[in-house]
């Protein structure tokens, strides 16, 4: 069996060798090496796109499923924490942090050499009871929501790369909501929550968070007013994060106009929550098909696509919301089956996933 082997392989060699000397003599041959793809098992959302790809990662998850956890470790190399860092959880009481999750997230993310993104230090939605009920005057209110800032970016300092230091600030009519930060602390708060993060580490990267850029001009012009209001003032801001929870029958041109929009901010772009749903209608009764799966891999391509023609300097990255379709929002916030992210139940690759690779070829 050896021999066999052994003779095989010096068999082989002399063709090859005869065949190249073969070669030499006709220089205008024109020989082109064989590319073939790679293996599906080396490919991967880190190794094989030009930018950051990265996930919204729950820290239970990561501690419970095995699965989640090799494909967070495999396919990405950006974290942002999907719930540990909001407000209701990491500071659920006025002199009480919960950094057991957050801690854990930063822990693995600077064990396993991937950026992690923080969301988020300011949110009008769940405030805690705390918040709430506080009494106070502007000035207790201001050491509240500096205090909350400074004491979870300071803890982070050096680990924590970036930030989605205020979330969701606008209406989808494109006024400001009228927040508990807005009540106790006037419209201009959303500047000093950028100038405290900044204080508290100087080299993170500060970015307003919201969605709706794809809806039309209404929200999107609100919010690109924002960003350019706040950078003319030489307030810290670094990027704009464009969440698109989008849908499959989103039209493409709506979804590039946003990426571009924002492109031309000259901030740094985050595709910062993304999913696309197939089911925005609440069919209750939906089921998964491969014409379902075709149309959101198309969706996922067009939008990789249009990110990665804006300028290379401003790809901050693309982040989905959470791994697969079994740990997104979606189906438990509407009450309906839905399949909006690259990896199925199983932690198997949609064609969603080849979708995302297409949008970069
Ligand atoms: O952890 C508790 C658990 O102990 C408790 O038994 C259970 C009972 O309801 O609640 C669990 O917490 C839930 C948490 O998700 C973790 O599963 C909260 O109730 C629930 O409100 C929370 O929902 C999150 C939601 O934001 C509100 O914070 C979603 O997971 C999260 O994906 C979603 O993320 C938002 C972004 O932050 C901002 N942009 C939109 C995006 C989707 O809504």
């Amino acid at each position: 069996m050896m021999n066999i082997k052994i003779n095989a392989t010096i068999t082989c060699t002399v063709l090859l060798l005869a065949f190249s000397i073969g070669c030499q003599g006709s220089k205008d041959l024109d020989v082109k090496p064989v590319t073939a793809e790679p293996p599906a098992e080396e490919v991967s959302l880190q190794k094989n796109l030009p930018f950051k790809f990265g996930a919204a990662i729950s820290a239970g998850l990561m501690k419970s499923r095995a699965a989640y956890r090799d494909v967070v470790t495999k396919e990405f190399n950006s974290i942002t924490t999907e719930n540990a860092m909001k407000m209701s959880f990491i500071h659920p009481s006025a002199d009480t942090y919960n950094w057991a999750d957050a801690d854990f997230l930063v822990d693995f993310a600077t064990q396993n050499g991937k950026r992690l993104h923080g969301h988020t230090l300011n949110w009008y939605k769940n405030p805690p009871a705390w918040v709430t009920s506080f009494q106070g005057d502007s000035a207790a209110w201001e050491a509240l929501l500096k205090t909350h800032i400074q004491t979870i970016v300071s803890r982070y300092k050096g680990r924590v790369a970036s930030w989605d230091v205020v979330n969701e600030a606008f209406e989808d009519n494109g006024t400001l909501r009228n927040s508990i930060w807005v009540q106790k602390l006037g419209e201009d708060y959303i500047a000093r929550c950028f100038q405290y993060a900044h204080e508290a580490d100087p080299d993170a990267l500060l970015f307003y968070n919201d969605y709706g850029h794809e809806y039309g001009p209404t929200k999107r012009t609100a919010i690109l007013n924002l960003v350019t209001g706040l950078k003319s003032r030489g307030i810290p801001i670094h990027g704009i994060g464009m969440q698109m929870h989008t849908r499959v029958n989103r039209p493409d041109a709506d979804l590039a106009k946003a990426i571009e929009t924002a492109a031309a901010t000259g901030l740094l772009v985050h595709i910062s929550e993304l999913d696309i749903a197939v089911n925005p209608d609440n069919d209750k009764n939906m089921v998964w098909t491969a014409a379902l799966a075709s149309q959101q891999a198309l969706k996922y391509k067009n939008i990789v696509k249009a990110y990665n023609a804006i300028p290379k300097a401003q790809q901050f990255g693309i982040t989905t919301w959470n791994v697969s379709d079994a740990d997104s929002w979606i189906p438990g916030q509407y009450s309906r089956p839905d399949w909006p992210l690259p990896f199925d139940a199983n932690y198997e690759r949609k064609p969603a996933y080849q979708g995302i690779l297409d949008g970069v070829k």
